[in-house]
């Protein structure tokens, strides 16, 4: 408007001059003082409405005082604390107000509702969840989203939240108290991090998990998530990373649950549960992506190395560490991984002797990890290749023989060594 107004105003000043004086003056004279303001606003940028009115609606308080200057004092929001706009001024682009220290309670819709805005980040507040429906009028802009470290302890009000940001790529939701309800979205999200909640209803999990879509990031990690996984991620055609780690998840995982997978699939989460059941009875399919998988700190127990696990060509971290296993270390299948970086046998009933074939294993491995099982004899010979072992822990085991002296004693690069037992 005031573009157009200087526009028309250098082609006649005169007239138009008075013109728009005159409409000032009524709008002083007749307009009470808020919509005075805001249209005064609107004439520089069309979202000065939107901001203030989340500002009022969602910001109960402001001890830092970082939003002193969103005031109608300013000409222009865009130069409003945490406020980016597009180029020419006229939208908000982004909205930025990490670590502000805000309290209140978040009215989602003011912001879903400004047409241009595409990325919100509001970490680190006290904002509760006021209302988390996005407005339907407008349609949502929303690319990304980061409501993480704030104090949400609603349970998420599935369709009405977000459904309608059909460019939403990114949800950061982790660090609340969020104890489920359901997220529903479309297939532009790539991203969905709800890690340091405390959802407990495994529906959650299989809701996410049956329409994931495009998804490529899910950390669940850190949640009260129980009961058995009743689901495999095999509607997931873009999995990359898959979190389910310190949750209370119990029974037996899926036999399939890997090989169901897609070949996207690079880091796979499982630790900190309360699974049980066999892991030779795992199938871990082609896994041809696949470079982390832990299952430490649960409750398998197996006697036979789970063959397809051999098809994980690119394998860099193995963590089996903290379950029942017992079995003699199957160096051959180890010996292959040749990106191997971290394995951790720990704390497991494997006994026998280190097999050899481990140490051809040895030109990557950065920490191996045996303590704590039923291992006899002494670390092979070929260990001396070893050449970028850092850590190296075989403690509380029943090794013999004079390996410190003859193998440990040429491991350049060892920097943490435990062999000392306890029994
Ligand atoms: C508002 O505050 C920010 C940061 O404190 C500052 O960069 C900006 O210039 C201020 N804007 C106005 C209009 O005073
Ligand atoms: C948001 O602002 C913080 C500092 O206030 C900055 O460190 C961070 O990089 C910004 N994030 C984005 C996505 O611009
Ligand atoms: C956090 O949310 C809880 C529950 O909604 C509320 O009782 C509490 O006052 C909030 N904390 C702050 C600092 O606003
Ligand atoms: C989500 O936010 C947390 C904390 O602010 C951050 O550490 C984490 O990396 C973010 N997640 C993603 C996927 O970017
Ligand atoms: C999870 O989904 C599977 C099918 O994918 C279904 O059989 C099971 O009942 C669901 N579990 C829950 C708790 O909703
Ligand atoms: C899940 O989130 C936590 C906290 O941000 C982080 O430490 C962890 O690495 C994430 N998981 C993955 C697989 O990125
Ligand atoms: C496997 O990982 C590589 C490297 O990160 C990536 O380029 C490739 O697309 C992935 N494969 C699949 C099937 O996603
Ligand atoms: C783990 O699961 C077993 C049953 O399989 C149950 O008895 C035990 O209480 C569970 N532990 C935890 C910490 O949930
Ligand atoms: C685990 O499964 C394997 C192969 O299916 C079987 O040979 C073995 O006896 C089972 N072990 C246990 C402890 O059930």
């Amino acid at each position: 408007m005031k573009r157009e107004w200087r526009r028309v105003s250098s082609q006649d000043q005169g007239i138009m001059g008075i013109f728009v004086f005159g409409y000032i003056l009524l709008l002083l004279l007749i307009i009470p003082s808020q919509a005075r303001e805001l249209a005064s606003q609107q004439s520089s940028n069309d979202d000065t409405v939107g901001l203030l009115t989340f500002k009022r609606s969602s910001v109960q308080s402001d001890p830092k005082n970082v939003l002193a200057n969103w005031t109608t004092d300013s000409p222009s929001p865009c130069s409003w604390f945490g406020v980016s706009c597009s180029l020419d001024g006229r939208r908000v682009t982004s909205l930025n107000l990490t670590n502000a220290g805000l309290i209140g309670s978040l009215h989602l819709a003011d912001l879903t509702s400004l047409p241009a805005l595409t990325d919100l980040i509001l970490r680190g507040n006290l904002f509760s969840a006021g209302d988390l429906s996005a407005s339907s009028a407008t349609p949502c802009a929303l690319e990304t989203i980061d409501l993480s470290f704030n104090n949400i302890s609603d349970p998420l009000p599935g369709r009405s939240f977000l459904f309608s940001c059909n460019r939403l790529a990114r949800v950061n939701l982790s660090h609340n108290s969020i104890p489920g309800g359901t997220v529903q979205f479309g297939p532009s999200l790539l991203e969905l991090d709800l890690y340091g909640n405390r959802i407990s209803d495994s529906t959650f999990l299989n809701r996410s998990l049956s329409i994931c879509q495009n998804l490529n990031f899910l950390n669940f990690s850190n949640n009260k998530l129980a009961g058995k996984l009743e689901t495999t991620p095999i509607s997931c055609k873009s999995l990359s990373v898959l979190d389910l780690s310190y949750n209370l998840l119990s029974g037996e995982i899926p036999p399939s649950f890997v090989a169901d997978s897609p070949p996207s699939l690079k880091h796979l989460d499982l630790s900190h549960n309360n699974f049980s059941g066999n892991l030779s009875s795992l199938d871990f399919g082609r896994c041809s992506n696949l470079s982390l998988f832990s299952l430490s700190q649960n409750r398998l127990s197996g006697t036979v190395f789970p063959i397809s696990l051999n098809n994980c060509e690119v394998l860099e971290t193995l963590d089996l560490s903290h379950n029942e296993l017992q079995l003699k270390i199957p160096g051959a299948a180890l010996g292959r991984f040749k990106k191997l970086k971290q394995l951790s046998l720990a704390d497991n009933l494997f006994f026998g002797d280190i097999p050899p074939e481990l140490g051809q294993a040895c030109g990557t491995l950065q920490e191996l990890d045996l303590s704590a099982n039923k291992l006899t004899g002494g670390l092979p010979l070929n260990f001396v290749s070893c050449s970028s072992l850092q850590t190296l822990n075989l403690g509380n085991n029943l090794l013999s023989g004079d390996f410190l002296t003859t193998v440990i004693s040429s491991l350049q690069s060892l920097k943490y060594l435990y062999v000392h037992s306890t029994t």
